[in-house]
């Protein structure tokens, strides 16, 4: 059975008609399957304990695509670890019972302050962007007396071939150390006395369909480990990132299990010739093939406008709610949440906001009316966690189902929680 399918014309997730989640916590509405999440996490768990030596892999799921605790809970319940990019998301790990020895920490703008926390829970890697931040990092960890562990990010300047805004391994991106500076900088890291090096890690980009360009990062970053172990820096794991695509529309990724299988292939040939068969830990950072498709935003239609040109329908739902149409000219599938027979139109599904760029999909043969719900399919990547309150819209409400139960996970947001913070000026400036 398909994760959200039509029963007797209403479309479910699991065993649950999404008409009675809108029911309940109104619209729009986030919804995640647990069983979509625990079987893709699944995949790339089997695969890392069929072909990984002594078991030495370790996912770490990356916290930006969906951060809900219940989600973070759920995965760290099967053991994974988790890839970090700023203080507050190591908080919602720890919140969520994750465990700080199995997070590490990406992104290239952390601050003493960051560094600071991620020291105090000890967590297993940072993986370092450039000399400053080394730098900074050997002088917070020298001030609360520890050793930090690093890795350093390079790029392999291979294409990722997917969209410029989510490509992050070319040359002219701001990711990444370039890869004719990697050994130099890791002799750098290598010399500072409140760092120890243990890893290298590398992340080309999101939503690869091949996983031929993720090899040939994997083959590059093999040639350095070789070449760092020659100068006498032996490193404990690679990580090749995260990156394999979902379905949208009609794309056709390669499957989690058979990339591994194929990467692990790689890495057990590579360390029988050259290293007596000693294995070396591997480290994935997978978010959109663990979420992407287990989540959908139920949207209600609000009006219909019949045009000369266009047909718009408009929901309650917006480009605050779901950015990556507006911003990447992300295509998701739309569905009428409740099946009519009548023939469809031609419409636009836009949102409330103030802003033409407030589209979620466009062109979509739809047969409905106002009231009705749909949802727009594929949402649990990067939806949720890249909200904005943008035109005082609260965020919407967050469900997961398991079964035949559903449970909220994060009640809508009130208005006046959305000013809670803001405050006047002295005096009677009014
Ligand atoms: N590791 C690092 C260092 C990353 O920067 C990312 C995503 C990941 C792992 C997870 O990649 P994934 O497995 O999800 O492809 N907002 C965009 C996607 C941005 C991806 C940013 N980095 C979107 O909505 O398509």
């Amino acid at each position: 059975m398909s994760i959200f399918s039509y029963r007797d014309g209403e479309l479910c997730a699991e065993a649950v008609p999404l008409k009675a989640i809108a029911e309940r916590f109104g619209t729009p509405t986030y919804v995640y399957s647990k069983a979509a999440l625990l079987d893709n996490f699944a995949a790339y768990d089997r695969a890392c304990r069929a072909h990984a030596k002594s078991g030495n892999a370790l996912v770490c799921y990356s916290v930006k695509s969906n951060s809900n605790l219940a989600v973070l809970n759920l995965l760290a319940s099967q053991g994974s670890g988790f890839d970090i990019v700023s203080g507050g998301e190591l908080l919602r790990v720890i919140a969520a019972g994750g465990d700080p020895r199995k997070v590490i920490f990406s992104g290239v703008g952390k601050s003493r302050e960051e560094m600071r926390l991620a020291l105090s829970h000890d967590i297993l890697c940072f993986n370092v962007e450039s000399i400053p931040e080394l730098q900074r990092l050997n002088e917070v960890a020298g001030e609360l007396g520890k050793r930090a562990p690093v890795s350093l990010r390079v790029n392999p300047n291979v294409d990722a071939k997917t969209h410029p805004y989510i490509s992050t391994g070319l040359k002219e991106n701001k990711f990444g150390v370039a890869f004719e500076d990697t050994l130099s900088t890791y002799r750098a890291a290598a010399k500072l006395p409140n760092l120890e090096v243990v890893g290298i890690d590398c992340h080309i980009g999101s939503q690869l369909l091949d996983d031929a360009p993720l090899l040939e990062a994997l083959d590059k970053v093999i040639d350095l480990v070789d070449a760092l172990e020659a100068e006498g820096i032996a490193l404990h794991h690679l990580d090749i990132g995260g990156g394999i695509g979902i379905t949208y529309d009609e794309e056709k990724p390669v499957a989690v299990g058979d990339y591994l299988e194929r990467l692990f292939a790689r890495v057990n040939a590579w360390r029988d010739a050259k290293h007596g068969g000693a294995p070396i830990k591997v480290l994935f950072e997978p978010g959109r093939s663990i979420v992407g498709n287990a989540g959908v935003l139920v949207t209600e239609v609000q009006y219909l406008k019949h045009g000369a040109s266009k047909n718009f329908a408009i929901v309650d739902a917006a480009m605050n709610d779901l950015m990556r149409p507006a911003m990447y000219e992300a295509w998701h599938g739309v569905k009428p949440v409740t099946q009519r027979m009548q023939p469809g139109k031609v419409y636009d599904v836009v949102g409330p906001v103030c802003e033409s760029g407030d589209w979620l999909a466009r062109s979509r043969d739809l047969a409905m009316e106002a009231g009705d719900l749909l949802a727009i399919m594929s949402a649990g990547a990067y939806g949720m966690t890249m909200a904005s309150n943008y035109n005082t819209r609260g965020r919407a409400a967050e469900v997961m189902v398991d079964g035949a139960e559903m449970h909220l996970i994060r009640r809508r947001e009130t208005p006046q929680e959305l000013f809670a913070l803001e405050s006047l000026l002295p005096g009677d400036a009014a």
